[in-house]
Formats: structure tokens, sequence, C-alpha cells
């Protein structure tokens, strides 16, 4: 099978491909990264010489480049995201590009080019948030009400999806996914920036009271899931993927990466709250029911995971984590200017 995969040179898109060719080696794939801030073109410096993997530095909005690339493909996983909800709360519009208008280029694209099996990578975010102290989930059937800018656009890449697939036959699946953890994460997200503070021996922001919940999944366990879809999977359908039976707190998060590496608590510092800062609980049941998928990594077994390579890969994240917190500094400075 030909595969392009969009974004692959960010944190879930290359795992996703080294995963892949791991375990279908005789598949080709064709990486298209615009190599953004958040892109790290490292990532595949050991397939030099593997004949299956070919990197294209392009964006998903270049038609010209899309109709070059695109004859031969049998599948299209799309990752390729602006996805940090900071970030979108400082410049949306570089959202609305990648991720409204680049992800209706790439699905005419690919109905152009023969109605190419299409898989979309979503997230939970979409749905809202659930309200603090309630056991709800969200599920398939739960409806669209995103806060942030980075949510508003994936939730509109998803209906252009859903719309290709009903009006013009295009075979789509969907998958929205809850936090995703591991290696070749950016520092800018929770985990990341946990680690490498705790490593540098720096404080970790906590948002608020720390009260936010999330479903944390490693993100291996979602990339078997996206094959799962990808094999299994009836086409029209959505498949919600998370990791956890019971949510876990931010603040519980921190203590618990905390006392993995063997630091004190003293390092919390809570910070000015995200505007609109929501919480998430996935319901898994059908992509577990009717595929059966089902995580396999717990919180713990994957925290270990990600901080033994957090600590082994320093050069691997010193540079992004140089923009990251001049990216923060820049934000807070935003946020006291409009108190
Ligand atoms: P990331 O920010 O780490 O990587 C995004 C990649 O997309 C980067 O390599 C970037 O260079 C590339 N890119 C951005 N704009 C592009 C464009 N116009 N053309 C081509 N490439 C472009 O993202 P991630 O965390 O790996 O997320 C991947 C996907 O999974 C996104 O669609 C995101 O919404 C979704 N998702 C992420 C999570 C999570 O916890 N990280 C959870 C659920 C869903
Ligand atoms: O739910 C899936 C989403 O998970 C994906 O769609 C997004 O692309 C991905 O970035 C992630 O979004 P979050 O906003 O949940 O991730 P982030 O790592 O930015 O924040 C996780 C939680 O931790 C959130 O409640 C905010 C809080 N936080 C974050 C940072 C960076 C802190 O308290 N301190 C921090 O320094």
């Amino acid at each position: 099978m030909k595969i392009l995969v969009t974004g692959g040179l960010g944190f879930i898109g290359t795992n996703f491909i080294h995963y892949w060719l791991e375990t279908h080696p005789t598949d080709q794939i064709t990486n298209l990264d615009k190599v953004t801030y958040a892109a790290n073109p490292t990532n595949f410096d050991d397939y030099v010489d593997n004949h299956n993997y070919k990197f294209v530095k392009g964006d998903i909005n270049d038609v010209a480049l899309l109709d070059q690339i695109l004859p031969g493909i049998d599948l299209i996983v799309h990752f390729a995201a602006e996805t940090h909800v900071d970030r979108s709360i400082d410049d949306p519009m570089a959202f609305v590009k990648t991720n409204v208008l680049g992800t209706y280029t790439l699905l005419n694209s690919a109905k152009k080019h023969g109605n190419i099996r299409f898989h979309h990578i979503s997230t939970d975010e979409v749905f809202g948030s659930i309200p603090l102290g309630s056991t709800a989930q969200f599920s398939e059937t739960s409806p669209y009400d995103p806060s942030s800018p980075y949510s508003a656009t994936k939730a509109s890449s998803d209906h252009f999806v859903r719309a290709f697939g009903k009006t013009f036959g295009l075979p789509i699946t969907i998958s929205n996914c809850s936090n995703n953890y591991g290696p070749y994460a950016n520092p800018e997200k929770l985990v990341p920036r946990m680690i490498t503070n705790l490593i540098d021996g720096q404080k970790i922001p906590v948002y608020g009271q720390g009260a936010n919940f999330r479903d944390w999944l490693y993100v291996t366990d979602h990339c078997r899931a996206i094959d799962t879809i990808i094999s299994h999977g009836i086409i029209g359908e959505t498949y919600c993927i998370g990791g956890l039976k019971e949510t876990s707190r931010n603040i519980d998060l921190v203590k618990k990466v905390i006392k993995l590496m063997g630091k004190s608590e003293d390092v919390i510092e809570y910070v000015a709250d995200r505007p609109a800062h929501d919480n998430y609980a996935v319901n898994w049941d059908k992509i577990s029911t009717d595929l059966g998928w089902k995580p396999l990594e717990t919180l713990e077994s994957g925290l270990k995971k990600t901080i033994d390579w957090y600590v082994s890969h320093e050069s691997w994240w010193r540079d992004s984590k140089a923009e990251a917190e001049a990216f923060y500094i820049k934000l807070n400075n935003y946020k006291n200017l409009n108190k």
C-alpha cells in the first residue's frame, strides 16, 4: 500500500510512521510536512537507506504539489495541523489556514485523484468541555461545541471531511482522540514541558488551580487505534479514542510526574488560567466493542517510558524548548497587557 502521511514530522505523525513501517514493512510512506516550529526534521535521520520512506517538504494548501504527490496513493492519513491551544489564542489565523483551508484543499485533491481513502485525525476538543465534578464522557454522538480557536478549526475540518464523504462519496473515516503523551512531543505541551523543566531545575507552571482534567493516552496506543480503524473501520464512521477509564486532574498528573522523577512538590507554581479552559473525558466503547482495540500502556508505564526518552534525548528537545519558553514569555506579556 502507498500512504501519504501529512504532518509526519510532528509528534503523533512521527510516532505513527515509525509504528507503521515497523508493523507494515512493505508499505510505502510519503511524509508531507511544512516543517513549522512544531516539526523536527531529524526524526527520520535513521531512514536515509529506507526506500519505503520519502520526505516532501510542503504545505497541504499547495494544490500543484498535491497534484504531483497524489497519483498512485491508496490512503491519506491526515495529521497536519496547528495543534497548540495557547498558540491559537495568540494567532488564530494560522489555525484557520492549515486546519480549515488546508484540510479542505487536501480533501479536494483526494477527490480529484480518484477518491482516495482518507483518514482524518481529530481531537476530543471539538466536543467542548465537561463541567468540573461531572463524570460525563464524550462519545461519537456528542454535539460539537468547541471553545478555543484551535478546537473551532478542528471542528470545521471534521465537518468538511464528513461533507466530502456524504456529498462526493470520498471514503472517509474520522478519529477523535484525547490527549496524547510520549516521545517526540514538542516541549510546549504539558507533559514534555513538565519533564524538561524538572530536568532543568525549573518550576512547573500549573494553570488555574490544576483542577482541569484530561484523558491521557500513550501515543503508540493512538497509532495502534488508527491502524485498527484503517484496517477494520467502517467507511463514513467516526471513532472516539481515549486512554483512561477515569480522568486525571492536571494537578494529580503533575504530582505523579514529580514523584516518578524523584523531585519535590515545591516546584509547583500556580499561574494565570487559560481562557475558556476545558475538561475532557472520552468514552471509547465503540472502537473497543466493534473493532477490538484497547490501550496497552497504563498511565504509570507510559509516563516512565516518556520520562526515560526525554532524559536520554536532550539534544532532540533543547532548541524547541527554548523556542517554546520564548513563546510563553510573549503570551504572558500579552495576557498582562489585556488585564
Ligand atoms: P504537532 O503540532 O506536533 O505536529 C504538527 C505537524 O504538522 C508539524 O510537523 C507541522 O510542521 C505540520 N504542519 C503544520 N501545518 C502544516 C501544513 N500547512 N502543511 C503540512 N504540514 C503542516 O501535532 P500533533 O500533536 O502530532 O497532532 C497531530 C494531529 O493529531 C493534529 O491533527 C491534532 O489535531 C491531532 N490530535 C493531537 C492530540 C495531541 O494530544 N497531541 C490529540 C488528539 C488529536
Ligand atoms: O485533547 C486533545 C488535545 O490535547 C489535542 O487536540 C491538542 O492538539 C493537544 O495540544 C492537547 O491539548 P491540551 O490543551 O489539553 O494540551 P496542553 O499540553 O496544552 O495542556 C494540557 C493541560 O495542562 C491543559 O489543561 C492546560 C494545562 N497546562 C498546560 C501547560 C502547557 C498547564 O497547567 N501548564 C502548562 O504549562
